[in-house]
Formats: C-alpha cells, structure tokens, sequence
C-alpha cells in the first residue's frame, strides 16, 4: 500500500485555516484520496487535554519554556495515536497548525528554533509534513475575523498585543524562506473558493 501525505495548514490568528482544513478535505475526497483533517494543540485524546492546559488561564499561567514543553508532549501523542498510524494507512492527513506553529509562536517568545526541533526528533520522531501552506493575511483582518468567530472570548495567545503577533508572522516567513520545498505562503485574503485553488497550486506535485 502507498503511504498516505501529510499537509499542515499554518498561520496566525483568523487566517481560514480551520475552513480551509474542510475545503482542502473536500477537493482531495474528490480526487479519490481517503482525508482525515486534526488540529493543534489536541487531535488525540491527551493532546486534546493538553489544549485545555495550554490555552485557558492567565498569558502568565505558563512561561515560554513549559508551554513548549507541553505543545511537544500533546504533538507526541498526537503524531503516535492518530497521525503516523493514518498515514501508514494510505489517509492523506490534513492538520491545521503543528511544529511551525511553535516554532514560529514559541519562537516569537525567545525560545530557539533548534532547540524546539530537538524536542521535536525527540517527541515525534522528527516528523515532517511533505507541505506545508502558511496562510498569510492582514494583521487586522486576522484579529477581526478571530474576534467575530470567538465572539470575544480571547484564549492565551490571541490576547496578546500586536507587536507579538506581528513577530510571529515574521516567525512563518522566516520558516518559508529557509525551507522553500516544504514551505509554502499563500495569500489567504478574498473568499475562500479563491484561497482554497492557491492552496491546491502549492499540492499540485503532490497530486500527480
Ligand atoms: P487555534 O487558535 O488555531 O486553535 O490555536 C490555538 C493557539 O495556540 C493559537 O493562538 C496558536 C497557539 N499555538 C502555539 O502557540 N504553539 C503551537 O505549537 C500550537 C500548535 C499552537
């Protein structure tokens, strides 16, 4: 049997992923190919606890440090419980965020990018999406769309100002520049049917 791929959607905060997640999982059903679609933090059961650890409480409820320790220990177990056994399995897996997104939020923070790839062979083996699409759009456009979805309610890291969020978006294009194979950016501004053909351009090798 083919393994299956294994694509993570990344970004900041009201980028589309989750929606682009769903879309994406659509056309790939269509081409024939079996999709399973899981997020982060969570995806597995621990993980999916883990979430709550991470993104409920005060900003200062976890320093930088521990809070990249628990985002490899929920990755761990995701990637051994669901994402490794479906790709084995020939599933086309779709995750919406994984190590980029440490590596570009934690990172935002002042944790070094090496030693988060270290936690990361550590935890999950290494493991790496064969592609991964950063959607990329407007600061206030991002905080608006997140702000309308959670209807207010902020988690630990969408309270955070603008300064940090503006580093973390820098963090996702510094990863695209370094790893231009794997790495994608893709401009997730207009109406999804539009995002969602950009997305399927940056598969297009994948797909044949
Ligand atoms: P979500 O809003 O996409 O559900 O993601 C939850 C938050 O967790 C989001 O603000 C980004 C943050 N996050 C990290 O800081 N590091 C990580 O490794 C992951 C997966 C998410």
């Amino acid at each position: 049997m083919t393994a299956g791929r294994f694509i993570t959607l990344e970004g900041g905060e009201g980028a589309g992923k989750s929606t682009q997640a769903a879309r994406l999982a659509d056309e790939l059903g269509r081409r024939g190919l079996e999709v399973l679609v899981t997020r982060e933090p969570g995806g597995s059961e621990g993980a999916e606890a883990v979430r709550g650890l991470l993104l409920g409480g005060e900003v200062a409820r976890w320093s930088p440090h521990s809070e990249t320790l628990l985002f490899a220990a929920a990755r761990a177990d995701h990637v051994e419980k669901k994402i490794r056994p479906a790709i084995e399995a020939g599933i086309w897996v779709i995750s919406d965020r994984f190590v980029d997104s440490t590596r570009a939020y934690q990172g935002a923070q002042g944790i070094d990018d090496a030693a988060i790839l270290a936690l990361h062979g550590f935890g999950s083996k290494g493991l790496l999406p064969d592609r991964t699409l950063v959607l990329e759009i407007g600061q206030d456009e991002g905080a608006s769309r997140a702000a309308t979805r959670d209807a207010g309610a902020l988690d630990r890291f969408q309270s955070r100002g603008p300064d940090f969020h503006a580093a973390v978006a820098a963090g996702f294009r510094g990863i695209a520049e370094r790893e231009p194979e794997r790495v994608r950016l893709v401009d997730a501004s207009g109406d999804a049917e539009a995002v969602t053909a950009r997305l399927l351009a940056e598969l297009a090798d994948l797909l044949v």
